[in-house]
């Protein structure tokens, strides 16, 4: 008995004596390092547990107390938050550089992704060839407008959907069917085939398997928290995304075989495969087989969710704010009235309203809400504080639109707020950054710009759209789940009455 009370008392003895000199080492570092404030974090776990199960939440929370330059340790992962206008412009335009490192999340090793992909590559050589190779032959104005076409088209069969549900009384999923036209429409771009179908029976390999990762990538993964563990890829989540990542994989390469075999017959599509095929044939060191299969792999996870959960939100709000739904619905049917009565890109500018309510949209919910976590390449000196070398840079993006000093009743969906300003996200207004800022802004806004308005104008412009179960608008459940990306807690399902 005696020897177990004294075995006790060593171990607790030990226990205070570890917990005293991780606090110590901690104030002490913390002090020397001049890391910016923070709350004070735990031996071992950090302030992981502040964050909570909305993170973007709890850090606006704390940084309302610590300041819009933070420092957190999440395990043992220097994390610094930013969550205002002013830092982030230090961030992303004075140091853009230093900061232009990215924190490789652990399962973004699967097949080998983080070592090939234009999200995961550290701002070196190889991903400033992807990102050229994007911008020149997938991005720029000219391929956009020589897309229009097969925009349209795809919008066209959403509509066709939304009819037949019209038809059949049938509830629409808008995020799920806004998913499949996003999907659909970034595989004709590229392979001139669509990858998913409307109706749920019909099978539908490549859509499941990028929701399958999303899923993954969106959960919190204790392998980022402490890269000790790794190795061990302790939920699994890693083993699981691999499977997925190689069917996307297979997918990909097959539709790539097929492609120079039917090249060597000449025929041609004049889509991004094509002209990526040809770049390689005239210079395979500028575009190889790997780079194109992890480049469009990319893609398809960066440009499909972000996409479908921005219309499913903008679809919300406007449902849930009828007058906003009649103003942005007016305004549609008066300009295209005399113009077949189809909405065209072209027609986005003289769209004001619809933009806003875009615009709004994004600004309430960022479906990145920390845009995709940086790192920082070098140590530096930010208003006196100290950012080390590879510290996670957070920019909380959802915190700086809920800024009541930037913005007037932030917490109401009021799209009027940006009729009347220059105000834009294209990466220079720094209290509105959703597509990120600085070199490693989404290469994808323009597309992306273009698609959301197209979609959501046709919606409202053809369709009014009832609460399933008879819901009022005012009673609508418009909680958010934090994930991949931020989405709607509960699917919004409605349906839809002809006009
Ligand atoms: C509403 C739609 C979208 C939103 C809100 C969005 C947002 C973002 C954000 C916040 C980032 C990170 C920026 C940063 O690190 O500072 C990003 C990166 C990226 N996005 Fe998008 N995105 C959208 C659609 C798209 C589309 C349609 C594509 C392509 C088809 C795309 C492709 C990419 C890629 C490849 C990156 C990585 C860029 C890099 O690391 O260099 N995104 N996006």
């Amino acid at each position: 008995m005696e020897y177990a009370s004294l075995t006790l008392s060593f171990l607790f003895a030990f226990l205070l004596t570890c917990i005293t000199v991780t606090i110590t080492i901690t104030l002490f570092s913390r002090s020397r390092s001049r890391l910016p404030p923070g709350p004070f974090p735990f031996p071992v776990i950090g302030n992981l547990l502040q964050l909570g199960n909305k993170p973007h939440h709890s850090l606006a929370k704390l940084s309302r107390r610590y300041g819009p330059l933070m420092s957190l340790k999440l395990g043992t992962i220097t994390t610094i938050v930013v969550s205002s206008p002013d830092i982030a412009k230090e961030f992303f335009q004075t140091h853009d550089h230093s900061f232009s490192g990215r924190a490789v999340p652990d399962v973004a090793r699967m097949v080998d992704h983080n070592n090939h992909s234009i999200v995961f590559l550290p701002a070196g050589d190889h991903w400033r060839r992807l990102r050229r190779i994007s911008k020149e032959y997938m991005f720029s104005l000219q391929r956009l407008d020589a897309s229009e076409t097969l925009r349209q088209k795809k919008v066209k069969e959403l509509i066709d959907h939304v009819n037949q549900c019209c038809t059949s009384e049938r509830a629409v999923s808008i995020g799920g069917v806004a998913f499949t036209t996003s999907l659909n429409i970034l595989s004709n771009f590229i392979f001139s085939m669509d990858f998913a179908q409307y109706d749920s029976l019909t099978s539908q390999e490549f859509k499941d398997n990028v929701w399958a990762i999303m899923e993954l990538v969106g959960k919190p993964n204790i392998g980022d928290f402490f890269p000790i563990l790794k190795s061990l890829d302790p939920q699994g989540l890693l083993q699981h995304a691999n499977v997925y990542a190689k069917k996307i994989i297979t997918i990909i390469d097959r539709v790539i075989d097929q492609r120079v075999q039917a090249l060597s017959s000449s025929s041609t599509n004049n889509d991004v495969l094509d002209v990526l095929l040809n770049l390689n044939q005239i210079d395979e060191s500028s575009i190889n087989r790997n780079d194109m299969r992890h480049l469009f792999f990319a893609l398809f996870i960066a440009g499909t969710d972000t996409t479908s959960s921005t219309l499913e939100w903008a679809m919300a709000e406007l449902i849930h704010n009828p007058d906003k739904l009649e103003v942005a619905r007016l305004e549609i049917i008066k300009l295209v009235e005399h113009k077949e009565n189809i909405l065209q890109e072209s027609h986005l500018p003289q769209l004001p309203y619809l933009q806003a309510v875009i615009k709004e949209t994004l600004w309430l919910h960022p479906p990145a809400p920390f845009l995709v976590p940086h790192q920082a390449i070098r140590d530096v000196e930010i208003q006196g504080f100290l950012v080390p070398k590879k510290a996670q840079i957070l920019c909380n993006a959802w915190a700086m639109g809920r800024d009541p000093k930037v913005w007037s009743h932030p917490e109401s969906f009021m799209p009027e707020r940006f009729l009347d300003v220059n105000t834009n996200y294209k990466g220079q207004d720094f209290e509105f950054i959703p597509f990120g800022a600085g070199r490693r802004i989404c290469p994808g806004l323009n597309m992306a710009h273009r698609i959301l308005h197209i979609m959501l104008g046709s919606l409202i412009q053809k369709f009014n759209w009832k609460l399933e179960g008879n819901i009022k608008a005012k009673d609508m459940d418009m909680s958010e789940k934090f994930g991949l990306t931020l989405q709607k807690n509960v699917p919004l399902k409605v349906i839809p009455v002809r006009l």
